[in-house]
């Protein structure tokens, strides 16, 4: 959902920027850009169309700069609508939307201006020229007063070398700080490497970067005492010396477990105890895969605990004015814990008297700011858009509490509880289906479409399964119900088209077979995924792929990962990037 940076330095930072830049890619690859400013006053602009490795090249003199990476909302990539925008002596980057550009860029064609783009941040830095009476933050103010929406933004004036503006409403901004460089960017990991100490803005707030210094301070320009921490080393930036993010990030799962697992305590827990213990109603919301790991929890807490708990996508809980209140929990599962819709979700929530409990990567977030209890995941550093190792850690963090929940009211933990511990190295143990799962990836890279079933919790399973190979290998999936699949989406079944079947809840492994010989009767070539021995022998699948054996309601962890490595394999089969799938970017921070 873009990304931005700032940096000042004693010398020339354009390869400063552009490193930042790169590690911000994730949130948007539509287009890059640079401004530098140097100390002679002058200001100069490289943007383009694409990847962040298009503005490599002769560095842009200056000291001082902004840049962008951008997932388009207003306008397409191109290199016109690419940030920064330059109006007069300001160049702006900007990542948000502006809810009442249409309004504001009517006034100011009327007003005789002229857009170079279609973006709304054109209509932001214009508005900052206008203000302009020789008071840089002054303007900067002004202009944002006018503004509906969000954002957060860095803005350069000519007439101020060695200074950049920031602002942060309803988009993430953090400053940092190094010996030879202060910066101002969209989100922390990207900073590690280059800061060595790191402070989040809230709603409202300004940072200043002038004379050595960065000073946060509200509209007035009245300083706001804040604390910078030291960068967490969980959160320094990754890389990859070959192959692509998915594919690390996949063969990082056990670790990711095995740290998450560690990091777990029962006695963290006691601040929310009594949430835990009386709430009356639990609300699970969540987006995306995010939202698949909630919908698991849901499954596992309700049995477990035996206390209602609805989940919703956080997009639709917002607008459906629900029945929260005191007494009840919501649960906010985000890798980034920057995702619009999970933090307005939780707002509301708060807003209504409940509890926030959130779930989240990333200590520093914005989610981990407003809740009231966070429980971080050790996942690392996920870079590719595809999330993969933080679904696992979400699914190991949420069945904790689910257990945690249970103990709080009936003193008793679930019989899976002390098998947390064998996660990681059957996690390892799943790794030996890989090449089965390149050859299925082979096999099946022409379909057009593809079904994913399960029964029970192999729906949420199901579902992921479904949204990896959509999202990233372009291919059509269902991923749902088994019992569903007789009440019409047989009908789509004909020769040859890939069915595959989890199946890891002994109860219902029959009923997911019936599903599956349906599907194989009518011409599907059907896959079965289990850990049940005999439901493996029985079936009459054409491939079937053994999964370790572990407690049968913790398979959901272990059961999504040959569907993930799947996904990645039909993904580069097919010609594509895993880590950049078209049209998307890792962090959703608009609505
Ligand atoms: O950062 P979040 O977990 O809040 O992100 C939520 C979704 O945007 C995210 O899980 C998305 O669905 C993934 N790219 C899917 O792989």
């Amino acid at each position: 959902m873009c990304g931005i940076v700032g940096c000042v330095s004693k010398e020339n930072c354009y390869e400063k920027i552009l490193s930042t830049l790169s590690g911000l890619e994730y949130r948007g690859y539509d287009s890059a850009g640079i401004a530098m400013l140097s100390s002679s006053k002058t200001l100069n602009v490289r943007k383009k169309k694409g990847y962040v490795s298009n503005l490599k090249g002769k560095p842009l003199p200056g000291e001082t700069g902004i840049g962008h990476t951008r997932w388009a909302t207003h306008g397409k990539p191109s290199d016109a609508n690419a940030h920064p925008h330059v109006s007069g002596k300001f160049a702006l980057v900007h990542n948000g939307i502006v809810e009442n550009f249409r309004a504001l860029k009517g006034e100011l064609l009327e007003q005789g201006e002229e857009f170079l783009s279609e973006t709304d941040s054109e209509v932001i830095v214009k508005l900052i020229a206008k203000a302009y009476r020789g008071d840089f933050f002054e303007a900067v103010v002004k202009a944002c007063e006018r503004l509906e929406g969000s954002y957060a933004l860095a803005v350069l004036c000519s007439d101020d070398p060695g200074e950049i503006i920031g602002v942060r409403q309803g988009s993430p901004l953090v400053a940092g700080a190094a010996p030879d460089a202060l910066y101002l960017c969209s989100d922390v990991p990207a900073l590690c490497g280059a800061a060595e100490f790191i402070c989040p803005a809230s709603d409202g707030e300004f940072i200043r970067i002038r004379d050595g210094n960065i000073c946060f301070c509200d509209g007035n320009g009245r300083e706001i005492c804040k604390e910078f921490s030291r960068v967490p080393p969980e959160s320094r930036s990754s890389s990859v010396m070959s192959g692509t993010f998915m594919e690390k990030e996949i063969a990082e799962i056990p670790r990711a477990l095995s740290d998450t697992f560690k990091s777990l305590s029962a006695t963290d827990f006691a601040p929310c105890a009594r949430i835990l213990r009386g709430a009356r109603h639990v609300y699970a919301v969540a987006c995306g895969t995010a939202l698949h790991a909630a919908q698991a929890f849901g499954d596992i807490a309700e049995s477990e605990v035996r206390c209602p708990v609805s989940c919703f996508a956080a997009s639709e809980f917002r607008y459906r004015d629900p029945l929260i209140g005191r007494d009840d929990l919501l649960v906010a599962v985000s890798q980034s814990g920057e995702t619009a819709d999970t933090l307005q979700a939780a707002r509301l929530a708060k807003e209504r008297g409940a509890y926030v409990l959130a779930v989240t990567n990333i200590a520093q977030s914005s989610l981990a700011s407003l809740a009231d209890f966070t429980i971080v995941m050790r996942a690392g550093s996920e870079i590719a858009v595809a999330a993969t190792k933080s679904y696992n850690c979400q699914l190991l963090c949420l069945y904790y509490l689910a257990a945690q929940m249970k103990y709080y009211r009936v003193q008793e933990f679930p019989d899976w509880f002390s098998q947390f511990s064998s996660l990681s190295s059957a996690a390892e143990e799943v790794f030996a289906c890989f090449p089965q799962m390149s050859a299925l990836a082979a096999k099946f890279k022409d379909a057009r479409g593809m079904f994913y079933l399960g029964r029970g919790l192999d729906v949420r399973t199901a579902a992921e399964g479904a949204l990896k190979v959509k999202e990233i290998a372009y291919v059509f999936a269902e991923g749902y119900a088994a019992g569903e699949l007789k009440h019409g989406t047989l009908a789509l079944i004909e020769e040859g088209f890939p069915v595959f079947a989890v199946s890891t809840c002994s109860a219902l492994a029959s009923k997911t077979e019936n599903a599956l010989a349906e599907a194989k009767a009518r011409g599907a070539r059907t896959v079965l995924f289990s850990q049940n021995v005999s439901a493996l022998s029985e079936s009459c699948a054409d491939f079937k792929c053994a999964l370790p054996v572990i407690h049968e309601k913790l398979m959901p962890i272990l059961a999504v990962i040959p569907l993930q490595y799947f996904a990645c394999r039909m993904c580069l089969l097919r010609g594509f990037d895993p880590d950049k799938p078209r049209n998307l970017a890792k962090s959703v921070t608009v609505e």
